[in-house]
C-alpha cells in the first residue's frame, strides 16, 4: 500500500511561516472565576511531534478543545496553514485539525469500518437527495470511502475487524480505531489525547510506532500523554503546562533536565528514555 496519509486536501503552506501548520497565540480560556488556560502559545510545524505534558487539571484538554472548536477560547488567535481559524467543531475539522479524545468516543453499535467512514463525511459532497435517492454520486463516494476506510484500518493493524462493532473491540483496538478515524477526516494535523491511557505496555509500543510511522507520512502531531517515555522518546518538541500556563518549552532532552519540571510534576529524571520505539510501563501520572 502506498502512503495512505498524505493529505489530498491541502497542499503546500499558502500563507503562513516556513512549515508553520497550526500558530496557536495567547490561548486563555476561563469557566467563570477559573482560567484553566493562561495566555497559552505553541507553534507546530509540518512532520513534527510535539509533546504536551502537565500535572492532572493543567488545562491540557481544554487548549485541545480550544484548538478544535469544542470550547470557545476567552481570548487568543488560532491560525491554520495562514488562515485564522473561527466556528465550531465541523468547521475546524474541515480546515484540517483532527483529534482523538481522552475518553474514547466511538459509535459502538457500528462496526470498525463503519467508524472510520464517519471521520470521510466531513469529504465527501453528497446532497441530502443524491444520498436519499442513492444517486451515482453517492454510489461513487461511498465506494471511495469504504475503500479509503479499509485502508486506514490496515495502516493502523486493524483490517481483521473491519466488520467488528467498536464496543466488542479490546481497549487498545479502540484507540487504534479513534486514530483511524481521525485520519480519515484527511488532518493536515492530529491531535492526540492520551492516546495509550489503558494500556498494557505491549500496546503501548505498539502505539508508539503507530505515532511514528503517522508523523513519518509527514502529518504533523501534537501528542498530550502521561507516560514520560512515550513522551521523551518520541516527541521533537515538549511543552510542559503548569496551572494552565506554559512552564517551559524545548526539546526533549532541555525539558527532562529542568528543575522546575522535575519538581513540579516528573518527581525524577526518566532515565534512559528509548529511542527505537521500546517503551517501558512507567507511568508518571501525577
Ligand atoms: N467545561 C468545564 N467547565 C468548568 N471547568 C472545566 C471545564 N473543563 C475543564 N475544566 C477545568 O479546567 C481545568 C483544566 O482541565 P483539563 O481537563 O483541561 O486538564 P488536563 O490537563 O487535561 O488534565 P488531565 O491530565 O487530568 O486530563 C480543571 O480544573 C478542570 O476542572
Ligand atoms: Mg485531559
Amino acid at each position: 500500500m502506498s502512503t495512505p496519509l498524505v493529505s489530498r486536501q491541502r497542499g503546500p503552506d499558502p500563507g503562513g511561516g516556513a512549515g508553520e501548520v497550526l500558530v496557536a497565540r495567547d490561548i486563555t480560556k476561563k469557566f467563570g472565576g477559573l482560567t484553566a488556560v493562561n495566555q497559552v502559545s505553541l507553534t507546530v510545524r509540518d512532520g513534527e511531534i510535539v509533546g504536551l505534558i502537565g500535572p492532572n487539571g493543567a488545562g491540557k484538554t481544554t487548549f485541545f478543545n480550544c484548538l478544535t472548536g469544542m470550547e470557545t477560547p476567552t481570548s487568543g488567535e488560532i491560525t491554520f496553514r495562514g488562515r485564522r481559524l473561527s466556528g465550531g467543531a465541523d468547521r475546524i475539522t474541515k480546515a484540517g485539525l483532527a483529534r482523538t479524545f481522552q475518553n474514547i468516543r466511538l459509535f459502538p453499535f457500528m462496526t470498525a469500518v463503519e467508524n472510520v467512514q464517519v471521520g470521510r463525511h466531513c469529504r465527501t459532497r453528497t446532497g441530502v437527495l443524491s444520498a436519499v435517492f442513492r444517486g451515482p454520486r453517492h454510489r461513487r463516494e461511498e465506494r471511495e470511502s469504504i475503500q479509503r476506510a479499509r485502508e486506514l484500518l490496515d495502516f493502523v493493524g486493524l483490517s481483521r475487524v473491519e466488520a467488528e462493532l467498536a464496543r466488542s473491540l479490546p481497549y487498545g483496538d479502540q484507540r487504534r480505531l479513534e486514530i483511524a478515524r481521525a485520519l480519515a477526516t484527511d488532518p493536515g494535523l492530529l491531535l492526540l489525547d492520551e492516546p495509550t491511557a489503558g494500556m498494557n505496555p505491549q500496546e503501548t509500543r505498539d502505539a508508539m510506532l503507530l505515532v511514528r510511522r503517522i508523523r513519518d507520512t509527514g502529518l504533523a502531531i501534537v501528542v498530550i500523554e502521561h507516560d514520560m517515555r512515550f513522551i521523551f522518546s518520541l516527541c521533537d518538541r515538549v511543552a510542559v503546562l503548569v496551572q494552565g500556563a506554559k512552564l517551559l518549552e524545548g526539546s526533549a532532552e532541555q525539558v527532562q533536565a529542568d528543575e522546575r519540571v522535575i519538581e513540579a510534576y516528573l518527581g525524577a529524571p526518566v532515565v534512559g528514555a528509548p529511542v527505537d520505539g521500546a517503551s517501558g510501563d512507567a507511568e508518571t501520572r501525577s
